[in-house]
């Protein structure tokens, strides 16, 4: 098994539905890259729009991890039902070489795909392959591994704890999305993840920020604002232009990276 690298950055983004969380990795993604870090992006969300995100052209053809049949019985063996004995904790180094797909300059894609019973603590290959490479994230050899996830909880499963080590928790201004952004938080302390930031995205120009801290409490020890920037619906689903026309929201995002950076 390769080295763990305690120095590379793994960060889980989470938050309620909708609040920005794919936008924000796909930004992310091109602003660790700038600053010339190596990046992998996990699509953990089995929607599986971060490629488009990412600005890959939406009618490429991406067969993600948990269709890799062959892939999935060289590493986890042939399964229940088949006669054989699963390997729970494969050696997944390799995933990234295999089947990262380029996604900009330092920027590569890996997209996981939906598992069925995915939650229910089922133990078929395909759920034992994506788990490891989540809880082995740390033998990756990319600089900064970015994994973005569905809405709601379920994500910060034990694999996640043991391979991430930042919990970016994206939430709006508003009470349901900032109480679901608490939960994650007490989530992500109790599963043991190290660090978390809050980042509250879309925030309307005029906001008073005062008033949003005291709404907001003082359960995060680091907060981020992310201004409402209609130039990342004008373009949307891809992030290129935004970066690529300097748009608001990239001097923020570029901040969060300043300060991720900073943290290590
Ligand atoms: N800072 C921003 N300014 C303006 N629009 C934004 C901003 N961030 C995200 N959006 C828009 O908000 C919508 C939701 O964003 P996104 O898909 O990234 O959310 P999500 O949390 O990943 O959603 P889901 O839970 O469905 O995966 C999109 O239309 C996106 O373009
Ligand atoms: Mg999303």
């Amino acid at each position: 098994m390769a080295a763990v690298y305690h120095d590379r950055i793994r960060i889980v983004i989470t938050g309620k539905g909708g609040v920005g969380k794919t936008t924000l990795t796909a930004l992310l993604a091109r602003c660790f890259a700038q600053q010339g870090c190596h990046v992998l992006a996990v699509d953990g969300d089995p929607q599986q729009n971060l490629a488009a995100t990412l600005g890959l052209p939406p009618d490429q053809a991406i067969t993600p991890l948990a269709d890799r049949k062959n892939y999935i019985e060289e590493k986890i063996g042939a399964g229940p039902g088949r006669g054989g004995l699963m390997v729970l904790n494969p050696d997944t180094a390799d995933v990234v070489d295999r089947f990262g797909i380029p996604a900009g300059e330092n920027i590569r894609l890996l997209v996981m795909g939906g598992v069925r019973n995915a939650g229910t603590g089922c133990l078929c290959p395909e759920y034992t392959l994506l788990a490891a490479v989540l809880r082995n994230a740390g033998v990756l050899p990319d600089d900064v591994v970015l994994l973005d996830t569905p809405a709601g909880l379920e994500h910060f499963g034990r694999a996640v704890a043991q391979g991430f080590t930042l919990a970016l928790i994206v939430s709006d201004g508003s009470f349901n999305a900032l109480s679901v952004a608490k939960e994650l938080r007490r989530l992500a302390r109790e599963c043991g993840i190290r660090d978390v930031i809050l980042a509250v995205n879309r925030v309307e120009q005029g906001t008073d920020r005062q008033e949003l801290r005291e709404k907001i409490g003082n359960e995060f020890p680091a907060i981020r604002f992310i201004p409402a920037d209609p130039c990342v619906g004008r373009h949307e689903p891809s992030v290129g232009p935004v970066i690529d026309e300097g748009c608001p929201v990239v001097e923020a995002v570029q901040g969060l990276v300043r300060d991720i950076l900073a943290r290590r």
